[in-house]
């Protein structure tokens, strides 16, 4: 068997600094809440070592699949390093310092404390809420730029690996259009949040024409300063509601969702599905990203129960069940094929022609 490259040595020695940096952030953090606002501390179902194995072999396999396609050239080996390491660490305090509102908010069962600036009227009343009790929910400066740190925290360092998920799929999808140099190939990532699956799109398929919605305009003014500080071309981002996008219909060929469909209520993931299909050209590729569900992870049941009983997620409970190929399918998707990669699980649905 030939020896490991030094690159190959240098992802797992990343990741595995990224894993223990998570668990030692939240140990402490834990520690913290039960002495200084025990009130806030959640009843949660233990993880047994059983378990505690699995999660290992499972960010394990998500390690390597994450290596090989990096290796087979899905996207750049430079990816799997790709983070704006000086921001976050100049970001990190702001995570400690916010910490105490948090306890007060889950203490109080505070879960509606939006910026008074606001209009509400702007926005669908499920969005009006501190979703995993983040301060001013998706709704400031603040919160978009300590977003990304809290995500790679809550997934141990592995929030990149199971966003580039997205990429092999995508990329398959895409193959037929990208041959055609007359045409340019859009691709749209709805909900894109901070811009990071956009960064790894971009980096994966740097030919294509990028465009990218969120109903947050902090989270997008953060995705802007992110994208535009990399080489690449202009991305086109936009403020808008994923139930009612403001594009045209058939006007894209592909299309990416990555981590929104477990904040929505069972109505708008459907209005999410159906404008997904309306505007993806014939032939199109939809790929959505987002947890794992009960069905086929049994095994991470307990995970999956603690996540909406240690942070607010009021609709994470009926996502692990809800039957997504069914909703897919009334859309008007065919070819729907499904995978998951440790906490994450992968869509790929197709318009038909
Ligand atoms: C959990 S974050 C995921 C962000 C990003 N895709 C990622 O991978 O980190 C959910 C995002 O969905 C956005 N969002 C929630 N409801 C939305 C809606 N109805 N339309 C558009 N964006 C929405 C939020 O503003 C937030 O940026």
């Amino acid at each position: 068997m030939a020896a490991p490259s030094l690159r190959k040595i240098a992802y797992h020695t990343l990741q595995q600094g990224k894993t223990l940096a998570g668990l030692a952030h939240k140990e402490l953090s834990t520690k913290l809440m039960k002495v200084f606002a025990p009130e806030a501390v959640t009843e949660s179902f233990p993880i047994n070592q059983d378990l505690i194995k699995e999660i290992r072999r499972s960010i394990q396999s998500l390690e390597r699949i994450d290596w090989h396609e990096a290796e087979e050239g899905i996207y750049p080996k430079s990816q799997l390093f790709e983070a704006p390491w000086l921001e976050w660490a100049k970001k990190y305090p702001l995570v400690w310092l916010d910490m105490p509102k948090t306890w007060e908010r889950r203490k109080k069962k505070k879960t509606r404390e939006i910026p008074r600036n606001v209009n509400e009227e702007d926005y669908p009343n499920y969005y009006l809420q501190n979703f995993h009790h983040q301060t001013d929910g998706y709704l400031s400066n603040h919160s978009a730029e300590i977003y990304d740190i809290q995500v790679e925290i809550l997934f141990n360092g592995t929030a990149d690996s199971m966003r580039r998920r997205v990429l092999a799929p995508l990329k398959r999808g895409l193959k037929k259009y990208l041959s055609d140099e007359s045409k340019k190939v859009k691709v749209l990532d709805i909900a894109t949040g901070t811009g990071r699956t956009l960064q790894q799109i971009q980096s994966a398929l740097p030919e294509i024409e990028l465009y990218g919605l969120d109903l947050s305009g902090a989270y997008l003014k953060q995705a802007s300063k992110y994208l535009s500080s990399r080489n690449g071309d202009l991305v086109q981002l936009t403020k808008g509601n994923a139930e009612k996008m403001p594009y045209d219909s058939n006007s894209f060929q592909g299309l990416t969702c990555v981590f929104l469909f477990h904040e929505l209520p069972r109505d708008a993931r459907q209005n999410v599905l159906n404008e997904c299909f309306r505007l993806l050209e014939p032939g199109g590729t939809f790929v959505l990203a987002d947890s794992i569900q009960i069905e086929d992870s049994p095994k991470f049941t307990p995970i999956m129960e603690n996540f909406h009983k240690i942070f607010h997620e009021p609709y994470y409970r009926d996502y692990i069940i809800d039957d997504l190929n069914l909703r897919l399918e009334e859309s008007g998707f065919s070819s729907i094929t499904s995978e998951s990669h440790f906490m994450t699980k992968v869509w790929k649905a197709n318009k038909p022609v």
